[in-house]
This record gives structure tokens, sequence and C-alpha cells, in this order.
């Protein structure tokens, strides 16, 4: 990783987007924490950044929201520098089946998770193509690899976000810079402690690890992929899923 490399992680205020920015604080990188409405949970994660040792700031990006994605590069570009590593993350999920799924629920779906990382992708490969050097993660899930009933809209936004990924990544291989997804399966956080009890019991015997994953976990991967040493990884699609998708 080349020296002073700063990074801009959507979605960080907590779960896995804050434990990525933990993991790339302390590998040296600084860390821009977006955030969209929840600054106390980004500036807690700047915290523990910052008694680690590490570099942290937080950043207000909505990426449902064009305006504020070029705020949150401005910001991050005057305050430390030219964003080298984008971790897309922000992620939103409204299950229910599809015969009755509203509008309004697909577009929310699509555009934070698709069309977001779309945006802010976009935005950053400039200055990472200048630079010659540049990482792109994005967090698709296991719901991009298999079907599930009333998923059939954060299904297709993280299959679509598989398929930006590999295009990407064959845009921009050539020229220093990679773009590769995590695949993470049950994993305890927000968005998975909502489900009713039930549901988190049948997640687990469907896991052959026999438990959920833990935000640590995949952002060791994650700040795996956004390094030096994983320069000759572009394209892929890795699953961390406790054997799920095996
Ligand atoms: N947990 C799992 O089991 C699991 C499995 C597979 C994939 N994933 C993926 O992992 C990623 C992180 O999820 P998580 O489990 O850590 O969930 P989480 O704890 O619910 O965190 C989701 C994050 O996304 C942010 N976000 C939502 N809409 C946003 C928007 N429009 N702009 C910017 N940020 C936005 C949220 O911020 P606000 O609250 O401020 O809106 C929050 O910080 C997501 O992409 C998710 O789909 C999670």
């Amino acid at each position: 990783m080349p020296e002073a490399t700063i990074a801009l992680v959507t979605g960080a205020s907590r779960g896995i987007g804050s434990a990525a920015c933990l993991a790339l604080a302390r590998a040296g990188v600084t860390v821009g924490v977006g955030y969209r409405s929840d600054p106390e949970g980004a500036e807690e994660t700047v915290a523990k950044a910052r008694a680690d040792g590490g570099i942290a700031l937080p950043v207000a990006v909505d990426v449902r929201d064009e305006e504020s994605i070029e705020e949150a590069f401005r910001r991050v570009e005057k305050d430390v520098g030219p964003v080298r590593v984008l971790v897309n993350n922000a992620g939103y999920t409204k299950d229910g089946l599809a015969v009755k799924y509203t509008t309004e629920n697909w577009d929310a779906t699509i555009d934070t998770n698709l069309k977001g990382a779309f945006l802010c992708s976009r935005r950053a490969l400039p200055a990472m193509l200048k630079a010659r050097w540049g990482r792109i993660v994005n967090v698709a899930s296991v719901a991009a690899l298999r079907g599930n009933a009333g998923q059939a809209a954060y299904s297709a936004s993280k299959t679509g976000l598989v398929g930006l990924t590999r295009s990407l990544a064959r845009e921009v291989g050539g020229r220093g810079i990679t773009v590769n997804a995590v695949c993470p399966g049950f994993v305890e956080t927000r968005m998975t402690e909502v489900q009713r009890e039930e549901i988190r019991k049948r997640y687990v015997e469907m896991t052959p690890a026999g438990r959920f994953g833990t935000p640590e976990e995949v952002a060791a991967v994650i700040a795996f992929l956004c390094g030096s040493e994983a320069s000759y990884v572009n394209g892929s699609v890795v699953s961390v899923d406790g054997g799920l998708s095996a």
C-alpha cells in the first residue's frame, strides 16, 4: 500500500463498516468513517481508531444522494487528501414477498446497495486512475449468490453489485486498481439482530460453522483486499460466510 493511503468507508457508524474502518486504521490507512444518520456511531468508530493509534475522521455521506457523495469526497480531499481506497459498505434491506413489495422499498434497496456503490466508485476512480493505484471493495452478500424468498430486491441489488464489481475490475485492472467484492453470510449486526429468533436460529442451522460471523471476520478480508498484498486479486467475489455457500 502506498504511504499515507486514504480510505472512505460508507455506512461505517456501526457493524461491518465500523469494523472495516478499525482494521484499515490498524493497517496504517487514514480512514474517512462514513455515516448517514448516526454521527455518534461514527464518532465512536473514530475514537476507537484513534485509541489504536490510527487516523480517522467522520464523514457525512448518504449514498442515495449524489450531492452528499460529492461533498463527502471533497471533505476528505480537503482534510487529508485523495481517496485511494473505497469500501462500498452502506446497505439497506427491507424484507417482503415480491407480490406485495412496494416500489418505494424496491427503489430504496437498489439505490442504496447498487446505485450508491456505482456513484461512489465513479467519483473515486479519477484520482485512483491518476495515481495508478486504487482499491474498491464492494460489500455484497451471500444473497448475491443464491436467491432468498422475501429478499428479491436485496438479492437483485447484491447480484447487481457483483456484476458492477466484475465489470469495473476489467475496466481499470490495467491501471493498478483492483475491484473486488466480499459476500458475507449471516453476521451479528443490527441488520440481523432485528430478525425474529426462529429465523436467527434457522440461519445458524444453515451455516456449517454453526454460528453467526462477527463484523471483525468480514473486516479482516476487506482490509486484506484493500492492501498491497492483494495486488493480483481483481474481480474476485470472496465469500465470508462460515461455509454457507459451499
Ligand atoms: N449483517 C449481515 O448478516 C450481512 C450479510 C451480508 C451482507 N451484509 C452487508 O454488509 C453491509 C453492512 O451491513 P451491516 O450488517 O453492518 O448492517 P448495519 O449495522 O445495519 O449497517 C448498515 C450501515 O449502512 C448505512 N446506510 C444505510 N443506508 C445508507 C445510505 N443511504 N447512505 C449511507 N449509509 C447508509 C447505515 O447507516 P444509517 O443507519 O445512518 O442509515 C449503517 O451504517 C451492508 O451492505 C449489508 O448489506 C450484511
